[in-house]
């Protein structure tokens, strides 16, 4: 993680984001859920939400009371009770509520500042959960935050991958290095037997994701503990999951050091 704290300049020594370009695939969700997998690696981490009109993560960490503080002009990320830092236009919001109700310029200002005029502090990894969508704000936020890398979600059907294929191109124009894609909802886990089964037709899905031409990090399996509408991903993860977490993290990691 030596050459991110070359590339950020300040103490955060990897930034991560996780996109798609495409929505409701699983974005935030993996996020919050990498974020833990990493603290419960003993490592310092953060998020940076950097979806303004759709923030999830405030929720999605149980962290929707937290407020962000500013001094001297700079804001200052919150922890939450897991320890991870945290900022998110609902932050510094009065109520969550509220619509963010700016055009594309005004929302790209907003994540370039939560990375210029944010103290981040000590971090080794910052997670950028990305918004849907190929506009204004990706272009931002691939173009302005120092990343090191990405990561792409993505749900195996062939137009899902199509999309992806979209943003896996944008950041490599943009020398965004792509670390991989992380399969999700591909497959469902029997609640009787445990066993695992394709939740669409695996051979075209297959075919999709082999044209993405990147390395696949790992797969989430659909999982009734993970729908989150107004809840919080809690302890309750299943095992399976977990391991396919840490599985997936440990090859970030060798990713991020070679
Ligand atoms: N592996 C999974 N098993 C079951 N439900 C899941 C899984 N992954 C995500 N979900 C559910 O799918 C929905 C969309 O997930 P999430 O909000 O993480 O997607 P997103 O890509 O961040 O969406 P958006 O594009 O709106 O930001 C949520 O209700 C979430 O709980
Ligand atoms: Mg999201």
């Amino acid at each position: 993680m030596e050459e991110g704290t070359k590339k950020t300049g300040v103490g955060v020594k990897y930034v991560l984001g996780v996109a798609s370009g495409k929505g409701g695939v699983g974005k935030s969700t993996i996020t919050v859920l990498l974020a833990q997998t990493a603290i419960g690696q003993g490592l310092k981490v953060g998020i940076l939400d950097a979806d303004i009109t759709g923030p999830s993560i405030p929720r999605l960490l149980g962290a929707q009371d937290l407020k962000a503080e500013m001094e001297d002009g700079r804001i200052l990320p919150p922890r939450t009770d897991d320890g991870i830092k945290l900022l998110s236009i609902n932050l510094l919001l009065e109520d969550e509520r509220t619509p963010v109700i700016w055009r594309g310029p005004l929302l790209s200002k907003a994540v370039e500042q939560f990375w210029n005029d944010t103290d981040w502090g000590e971090l080794d990894l910052l997670l950028v959960d990305f918004p849907p969508g190929t506009s204004d704000v990706m272009l931002t936020a691939m173009r302005d935050l120092p990343l090191n890398g990405m990561i792409f979600v993505v749900t195996p059907m062939d137009f899902v991958s199509m999309i992806v294929s979209k943003s896996i191109q944008m950041a490599a124009k943009l020398g965004v290095p792509v670390l991989g894609f992380v399969e999700n909802m591909g497959k469902g886990i029997c609640p009787h037997c445990q066993k695992e089964f394709p939740l669409f037709a695996s051979e075209e899905a297959e075919q999709a994701l082999k044209r993405l031409s990147i390395p696949r990090l790992g797969s989430i399996p659909w999982s009734r503990e993970l729908i989150v509408s107004e809840q919080v991903i809690n302890a309750m993860v299943p095992k399976t999951v977990t391991l396919e977490l840490e599985g997936i993290f440990r090859q970030i990691l060798t990713l991020v050091s070679t």
